[in-house]
């Protein structure tokens, strides 16, 4: 019998033009930063925007969150929150501003080192700033939910932590503030959210209808549009099923109560640490090979994913899995993202050095049954050469 909590404050102002409403979610004392990545927000008007919907507050602006948001560039926006007294954080961007926001909302008010909220066994979030979201790039969920991956230049990893506390309070998803993407961050959103889907649905069925059916209907939605967005990138409806999609694939919705698998997310997150990959690229080569892996350990789900996903209803099922599994490696390459180590320039001899940056971090009993061990992401990582 399914028992969980489901828990989600965060409020959704989805449509165009509702940055202007954002004033109703943040209080008008607040000395409020707004915090960007590298400009692109500047350069669409995004930013202008925000500034006119904030006009009467105290504000404050922080720049130069690095895609892969950095240790070393977020404490110095800590720094900042000190020194001015801030008391609300305003992300504008995608995953790496919004999650590098919730760091710092958690850094700002803890006592210690902060790098320890995201090591292992580290000390957990007591409390954070208040903060609220405009999403320019749909991928992540981080505009939903209550994770975030900071990486450590100077060690080359790259670690998650979860707190209820940096739930961001509100978020605006308006689809055309997307337009601007390039196609390289059009595919990695698709890529990415599909992938959170598979990783919340592909490991073992206990009867859990409605996460499974969202989960059918998130993944069918991504397949459909995903390479309609490369094509027309101007298309309003599509960019806002996009959106959506890829913040209901990691709200915690489809998740409650459902075993899952995050080990193609933390092998990919190694090689990104290790050798500068983006995270989607990381994902579209890990995950093919990692359904191929563990195909008896999933291979009720995996039958229902070849089933309902890419409609093969008959004949043997160990044929099924083959097609299923190629379709998604298909899919991805449709999405014009490279699905092989070598494509990328990594070969045989990086292996040893992920494999010790995985046990460095623990990530050695992962998957839903905790059987991905060290010798499983070494077959994984040598079966995607
Ligand atoms: O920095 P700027 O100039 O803003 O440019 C960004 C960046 O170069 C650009 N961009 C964003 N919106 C744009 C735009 N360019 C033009 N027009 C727009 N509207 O896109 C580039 C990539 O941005 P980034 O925020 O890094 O991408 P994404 O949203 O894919 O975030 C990736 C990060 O999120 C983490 C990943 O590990 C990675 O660090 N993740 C966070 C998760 C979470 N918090 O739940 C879960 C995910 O699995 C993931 O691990
Ligand atoms: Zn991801």
């Amino acid at each position: 019998m399914l028992d969980f909590n489901f828990k989600n404050p965060t409020n959704i102002l989805f449509g165009k033009g509702k940055i202007a409403t954002i004033k109703e979610c943040i209080p008008s004392e607040s000395r409020v930063l707004v915090l960007y990545g590298g400009g692109s927000v500047k350069k669409n008007g995004t930013l202008d925007e925000v500034f006119a919907a904030l006009h009467g507050y105290t504000l404050f602006e922080f720049s130069g969150i690095e895609p892969n948001p950095s240790y070393e560039t977020l404490m110095k926006a800590v720094e900042l929150v000190h020194k001015e007294s801030i008391d609300f954080l305003l992300a504008v961007g995608g995953g790496s501003v919004i999650d590098g926001t919730k760091f710092i909302a958690a850094a700002a008010l803890f006592e210690g080192e902060p790098w320890s909220i995201l090591e292992k066994g580290g000390t957990p979030v007591k409390k954070a700033l208040p903060m609220g979201t405009v999403l320019t790039l749909p991928a992540t969920g981080s505009e939903m939910n209550c994770g975030s991956v900071i990486t450590r230049k100077s060690l080359q990893a790259k670690l998650a932590f979860m707190s209820p506390h940096v739930f961001p309070l509100f978020s605006v998803l308006d689809p055309e503030k997307t337009y601007t993407l390039p196609l390289r961050q059009i595919s990695n959103g698709v890529v990415d959210a599909f992938v959170h889907v598979v990783e919340q649905y592909l490991t073992y069925p206990v009867n859990a209808k409605i996460q499974d059916r969202f989960a059918e209907g998130l993944l069918l939605t991504l397949i459909e549009e995903g390479p309609k967005a490369l094509e027309n990138p101007k298309d309003y409806e599509v960019r806002s099923n996009l959106m959506w999609a890829s913040t209901l694939a990691l709200n915690g919705l489809i998740g409650a109560g459902v075993p899952q698998d995050w080990a193609t997310h933390m092998i990919g997150h190694e090689l990104t640490a290790m050798h500068g990959l983006d995270h989607a690229q990381t994902l579209a080569v890990i995950l093919p090979n990692l359904l191929e892996v563990c195909r008896q350990g999933k291979r009720e789900k995996l039958i229902q994913y070849a089933e309902r996903i890419w409609g093969f209803n008959e004949g043997d099922n160990d044929q099924r899995i083959d097609a299923a599994i190629d379709q998604t490696r298909k899919f991805f390459e449709r999405m014009q993202i490279k699905t092989r180590l070598s494509d990328y320039g990594i070969g045989t001899d990086s292996i040893p050095d992920l494999e010790e940056k995985l046990k460095a971090h623990g990530m050695i009993r992962l998957g839903e049954r905790q059987e991905i061990t060290l010798d499983v992401s070494r077959k994984i990582l040598e079966l995607s050469l």
